[in-house]
């Protein structure tokens, strides 16, 4: 099948063309209408439609043959163990702690907070809750109490499931006096923790609220799946946005596992049957569609990979796990190879393993870089592909569509929109941007299946974050351009978000948090390039008038807030103390130059700065802590 053709039908007729996909799902009752519009005049896929995703996920393939077949496999360096799961043994487990959940109360529409590890048990519960119809939110392990907090008072969950730690390289980190602290600090917390005790840590127990997930699964009985609505929620996701209060990306049953099912094939060109491996974390919307719910859907073996690039034990570790496990299908983000390049610039670990059966090497999370793109290139036998997408679509936007027919990779660009996406670049006004200049990045309404009808308990936001500033599209965050041959290249957010290692946060939540500091009157925080990380953020802060400080002590102070509220995956660790900040004659804080001053000798003076001469502050201030080049 020819890309243009299935694209343009896809955007021409999309009623005809997602019918069409849909079809390659098992529905209890087929949908009544393909595309809707609610009263508030949001869009929905597929209504009237019933199913279940855990059945998708799990009996469809152990009805049809595949009950024998590896459904899951946990890999995981930091505790030397590797574990395997077929088909029928994940549907046992998923059935079981679906009726622990319902012993606990939990029916279709409550909501269930898990905030787990890289273990098999965080897929069991996610499943589980599918299975009921509950709409599970998966909270990242690296995020702080106060982050899991804020969470839990948007969610209103039921119960929170949860381990007694996670490891990191080979650090142990407990996680349920986090949850303690997460507990007693919201104002919605859920009547049951459930928890499960791995050896690595044992977790104190609080009688009447905490129950041990191994007691419950061993008097539960298994639960079928419920059939729901193709709208109906399966899960929540909370994202960073530009303020302090994250938003929760929802996501429907019926588009996602039609969208899912489709982008197997069209994008990943893969296989039922194959092994398909997604190296992130299931607290990330990656981990949500490629670890979870599309390869499972589709048939495949998937990996559950509870390690690093490197270090668990060495920078050979993503070499062995595509040999011992035959992967076909690798996807991770740029910064994890990044970590390889370090540790191993000619890939000389490589050579020890067979990855022969990799066809193809998915890269996203954050863009491919063209030096990374190099080196991966030089080393790799299989095509390396650059796609595009957020928490928002749940699957790509743009990609090389290499179950379609592939195209000539020109790097830097994720290619072409997917089938489904019409995407187009605007100028601040609204209009087409000519080929090759820079713009916003924007998608016609509809959206195709799969993307987010709204965000969770706010309509406003959604409206105000994605649909006012161009009405008839949505506005992704990101800039770029669209060259003269259709291939997009997505340049970076054009808000107040960063991307640092392959994780999402909003460098205006660290302001708000910097600005609460006592002696703070002002502040900035910038994303700067890093090598590894792609962007780390870096806070630039005025002194209230009276107040004493040198910058070591106000960064040690700063450090520690955004550890304690946001969590380490901040990675915040450098901040500089200015007098004043760079502005415009309005007051507007110039980020975009302070930036430019962390990276590059020669910065334009932003003809709106009402006084020059501070750029040569700010460069000092950097000077003195060490910031930039
Ligand atoms: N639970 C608890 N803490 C976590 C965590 C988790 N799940 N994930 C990260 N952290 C902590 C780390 O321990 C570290 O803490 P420290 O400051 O005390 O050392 C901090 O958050 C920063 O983590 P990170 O930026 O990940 O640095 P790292 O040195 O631990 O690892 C990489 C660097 C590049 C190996 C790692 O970031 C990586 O594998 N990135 C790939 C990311 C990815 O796959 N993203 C998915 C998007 S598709
Ligand atoms: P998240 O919602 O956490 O998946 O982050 C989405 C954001 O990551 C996007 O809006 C982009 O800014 C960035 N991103 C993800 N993949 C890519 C890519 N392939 N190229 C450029 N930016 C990307």
């Amino acid at each position: 099948m020819s890309y243009q053709k299935e694209y343009r039908e896809s955007i021409e007729n999309p009623e005809a063309f997602w019918s069409r996909h849909a079809e390659l799902i098992r529905w209890y009752e087929k949908p009544k209408s393909i595309l809707s519009q609610d009263e508030k005049g949001f869009y929905h896929w597929f209504k009237g439609g019933k199913l279940n995703t855990s059945y998708l996920a799990l009996d469809f393939h152990v009805e049809n043959g595949r009950a024998e077949q590896a459904a899951l496999i946990y890999d995981s360096p930091v505790t030397e163990s590797v574990r395997s799961y077929t088909y029928r043994e994940l549907l046992d487990e998923v059935a079981r702690f679906a009726g622990v959940l319902k012993n606990q109360g939990v029916e279709k529409g409550d909501r269930v907070i898990i905030y787990m590890p890289m273990i098999p048990e965080a897929v069991v519960a996610m499943l589980a809750c599918a299975r009921l119809g509950a709409i599970h939110s998966v909270v990242f392990g690296g995020f702080a109490p106060n982050e899991l907090a804020i969470r839990i008072d948007d969610a209103k969950p039921k119960a929170l499931v949860t381990a007694s730690c996670g490891i990191e390289f080979t650090n142990i980190i407990e996680y349920k006096p986090l949850v303690d602290e997460a507990l007693r600090i919201s104002s919605h917390a859920p009547e049951t923790v459930i928890l499960l005790q791995r050896s690595q840590a044992k977790a104190s127990i609080q009688a009447g609220r905490d129950f041990d997930w191994n007691d419950l699964m061993s008097s539960a009985n298994p639960v079928d799946p419920e059939p729901v609505d193709a709208t109906d929620p399966l899960y929540i996701l909370y994202t960073s946005g530009t303020t302090g209060l994250p938003k929760g990306v929802i996501r429907e049953n019926g588009g996602h596992a039609v969208a899912l099912k489709y982008s197997m094939k069209a994008i990943f060109n893969t296989n039922p049957g194959e092994v398909y491996w997604a190296g992130s974390d299931v607290g990330w919307v990656v981990g949500h569609s490629y670890i979870v719910y599309a390869p499972l859907i589709h048939g495949c073996s998937t990996i559950l990979y509870e390690g690093k690039p490197v270090r668990t034990p060495d920078a050979g570790a993503f070499w062995r796990v595509l040999d011992e496990h035959r992967v076909n299908t690798f996807f991770t983000a740029p910064t994890a190879f990044r970590a390889v390049k370090k540790e191993d610039p000619e890939a000389k670990l490589k050579q020890q393993y067979d990855i022969s059966n990799l066809r193809t090497l998915f890269l996203a999370g954050e863009r491919l870089d063209p030096p990374t793109y190099d080196w991966l290139e030089g080393i790799m036998h299989c095509p390396v592909i650059d796609h595009w997408w957020q928490t928002e679509t749940g699957w790509p936007m743009c990609s090389n569509p290499m179950g379609l027919d592939p195209q000539p990779v020109k790097v830097g660009s994720a290619t072409f929109p997917v089938p489904g996406y019409d995407i187009q670049v605007l100028d601040d006004e609204g209009k087409t941007c000519d080929p090759g200049t820079t713009g916003n990045i924007v998608v016609k309404l509809p959206l195709p299946p799969s993307c987010f009808p709204s965000l969770w308990n706010d309509d406003e936001r959604f409206r105000k974050s994605y649909l006012s500033q161009f009405p008839g599209y949505y506005q992704t965050g990101d800039g770029g351009i669209i060259d003269e041959d259709g291939y997009v290249f997505v340049m970076g957010r054009v808000d107040d978000v960063i991307n640092v290692a392959g994780h999402r946060l909003s460098t205006g939540q660290m302001e708000e948090l910097i600005g609460s500091h006592p002696g703070v009157a002002e502040c900035a925080v910038v994303g700067i390039d890093d090598e590894l990380r792609g962007q780390v953020p870096v806070g630039f802060a005025v002194l209230k008038d009276g107040v004493e400080m040198n910058h070591q002590d106000l960064e040690k102070e700063l450090v520690s807030i955004i550890r304690k509220e946001i969590g380490a995956v901040a990675c915040f660790r450098k901040s500089a103390l200015v007098k004043r900040l760079p502005k415009t004659r309005s007051g507007k804080i110039l980020r975009k130059t302070i930036r430019q001053l962390a990276t590059t000798a020669e910065v334009p003076i932003p003809p709106t700065i009402d006084d020059p001469a501070i750029l040569d502050e700010i460069r000092d201030a950097m000077q003195t802590s060490g910031i930039g080049k």
